[in-house]
Parts: structure tokens; sequence; C-alpha cells
């Protein structure tokens, strides 16, 4: 499966998440372990903000931060992790995802996975890529593997 969403703005974002949310959910209801999901795209193209979005969809009432400097911050049943600041792909077993990667329903939103994720043997279920367009509109792509 493969879904382009075109000069998405930040505004539409919301409609991409509500639709990875159904996708998520049907990917929950079929497997016994956590969903892997790589975020890919430049700085600023938009990861975070959407990982926001769909924090709101899943009803998340925590505020959600770019975790950057923290590596990895836990909300409900989303995992949102960020492997920019890992210089060594080793540094990537810090984040002990092990426990999690069992849990049903739990949801791993990976942002730089290409900087740790095969270290860790970590394969991603959907990879959601992101290109920036201009300062209000991205290009983005839901793939499932
Ligand atoms: N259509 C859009 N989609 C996403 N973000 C947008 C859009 N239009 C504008 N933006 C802005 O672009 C910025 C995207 O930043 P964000 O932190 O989400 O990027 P990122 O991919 O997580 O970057 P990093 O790799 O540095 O973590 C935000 O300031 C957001 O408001
Ligand atoms: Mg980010």
């Amino acid at each position: 499966m493969n879904k382009e969403y075109l000069k998405v703005k930040e505004n539409d974002l919301e409609n991409v998440a509500r639709d990875f949310s159904k996708l998520l959910k049907n990917f929950s209801n079929q497997n016994e372990r956590s969903c892997i999901v790589f975020l890919q795209g430049d700085l600023g193209a938009g990861k975070t903000t959407f990982v926001k979005k769909l924090a709101k969809i899943l009803e998340i009432k925590e505020n959600v931060i770019s975790p950057t400097f923290v590596l990895r911050k836990d909300y409900g049943n989303i995992i949102h992790v960020d492997g920019y600041r890992f210089e060594k792909e080793e540094e990537g077993k810090i984040l002990s995802l092990d426990k999690e990667l069992q849990d049903k329903g739990k949801i791993i939103l990976i942002e730089w996975p290409e900087r740790f994720a095969k270290a860790i043997n970590l394969k991603p279920d959907f990879i959601l890529e992101f290109t920036y367009l201009n300062n209000e509109e991205r290009n983005m792509s839901i793939k499932s593997t």
C-alpha cells in the first residue's frame, strides 16, 4: 500500500493523521505486537508536527514536544522517539524499546530512524515520508511494508 498526499498544508495534516489512525487501528486488530512507524524527511519537514496531530486524533491530552533532546517520550499508547542526536548507531540501544515491541496496541513513532534503527534491528511496519515544498506545503506518503 502506498498513499500519496500532495501539497498538504498544516491545517490539512489532521485529515492525513485521521487516515493514518485508521491504518493503525487495523494493524493493532491484526497483530499481537506494537506498530513501528518510521518518519522520514529533512529537518523541518513536519515529522514532529504530524505526531502532534496524530496524538490529538488519538485523544492524547498531554502536550507533545519534540523528542530531539529527550530522545524518547511516551504518551499513552504512543512512544515518540528521535534519533537525530545519535552519533553512532549503537546509541539506539539506550532507548530500551525491547519490552514495548511486544505490546499490542502501542505505536512507536520514530524520527531519524536511519541514524540507529538497523543497529537495534527495528523494521518499520509503516514508512511516512515528508517532503518540504515551500513554507506552507509538504508532500507526504504513507507506505506499509
Ligand atoms: N504543511 C505543513 N506540514 C508540517 N509542518 C508545516 C507545514 N507547514 C508549515 N509547517 C511548519 O514547519 C515546521 C515543521 O517542523 P517540525 O518540527 O514538525 O519538523 P521535523 O520534521 O520534526 O524536524 P526535525 O527533523 O528538526 O525534528 C513547523 O514549524 C510547522 O509549523
Ligand atoms: Mg522533529
